[in-house]
C-alpha cells in the first residue's frame, strides 16, 4: 500500500512547526505589505495638523491617567457609530499618531471626534466630578490636574522624538514648545488634546 505523504508532517512536530510558520509567514506577507505602499493608508488626511505643544502635553496624561482604558476612537463603519459619532475614523487620520490610542473598550463612549462637540467649561466641570453634569457616569472625577501645573521641561524633546517619526514640526514649533505649555495646568492640556480630537475630518 502506498505511504501516505502526509504522514510525514502530521507526525514529526519539527517538520509541522516549521512548515506552518512557512506558510502563515506567507498568508502575513500577502496581507501587510501591500499596505506599506498604500497612500490610503500612509498619507495624511488633508486637513491633518500636527497637536500643538499644549495638545501633545495632554495626550501624554491621558495615556498616564488611563483614559485608552475606558474609551475608544475609532469609530468602526457602522450607521450605529458613524450616526451617534460622526464619521468613520480613516487610517490617514492616525498617520502621526505614536503610540495609536484607539483603545479595544468601551466603557465610555468613543472619543475619535469628541473635539469641538462641547465647550471647554463643560468638559471642565465633568473631568473635575463626573456626575456634576451627567448623574449615571461611573468615570472618576480628575480634580488634580486642575492643580499640577506643567513645567515644560520636556516638551521639546518631545516635540523633537515626533518629528524624527515624521510628523512635520518646525523649529519654531520646537524652540517655542517650553514657553508654549509652562504655568499651564494638566487639565488646561488634557482639554486642549480633547478639543483637537478628529477635527482633521468632519
Ligand atoms: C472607568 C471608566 C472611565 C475612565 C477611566 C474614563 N472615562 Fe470618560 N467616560 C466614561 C463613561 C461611562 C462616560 C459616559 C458618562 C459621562 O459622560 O460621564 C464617559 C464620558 C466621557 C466624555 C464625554 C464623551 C461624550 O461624547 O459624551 C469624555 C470627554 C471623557 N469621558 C473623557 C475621559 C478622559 C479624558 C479620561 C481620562 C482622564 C476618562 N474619560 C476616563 C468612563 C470612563
Amino acid at each position: 500500500m502506498k505511504k501516505n505523504r502526509h504522514e510525514l508532517v502530521e507526525k514529526h512536530v519539527g517538520w509541522f512547526a516549521v512548515l506552518s510558520i512557512v506558510a502563515i509567514s506567507i498568508g502575513g506577507l500577502v496581507e501587510i505589505t501591500p499596505l506599506l505602499f498604500q497612500d490610503q493608508v500612509n498619507e495624511p488626511v488633508k486637513d491633518l495638523r500636527p497637536y500643538t505643544a499644549l495638545e501633545l502635553e495632554g495626550r501624554d496624561i491621558y495615556i498616564r491617567e488611563g483614559c485608552v482604558g475606558c474609551h475608544s476612537q475609532m469609530i468602526r463603519p457602522f450607521r450605529a457609530e458613524t450616526e451617534r459619532y460622526g464619521h468613520y475614523s480613516v487610517a490617514g487620520e492616525s498617520v502621526w499618531e505614536h503610540p495609536f490610542l484607539w483603545g479595544s473598550k468601551r466603557t465610555g463612549p468613543d472619543l475619535a471626534r469628541v473635539g469641538g462637540r462641547y465647550s471647554d467649561e463643560w468638559h471642565y466641570v465633568h473631568l473635575m466630578d463626573p456626575r456634576a453634569v451627567v448623574p449615571e457616569s461611573n468615570m472618576p472625577g480628575y480634580p488634580w490636574l486642575d492643580e499640577r501645573k506643567l513645567d515644560g521641561r520636556l516638551t521639546a524633546r518631545k516635540l523633537e522624538t515626533f518629528r524624527r517619526f515624521g510628523v512635520p514640526y518646525t523649529d519654531e514649533d520646537i524652540a517655542s514648545a517650553k514657553e508654549d505649555v509652562q504655568g499651564r495646568t494638566e487639565m488646561e492640556a488634557l482639554i486642549a488634546y480633547l478639543q483637537s480630537l478628529g477635527t482633521s475630518l468632519r
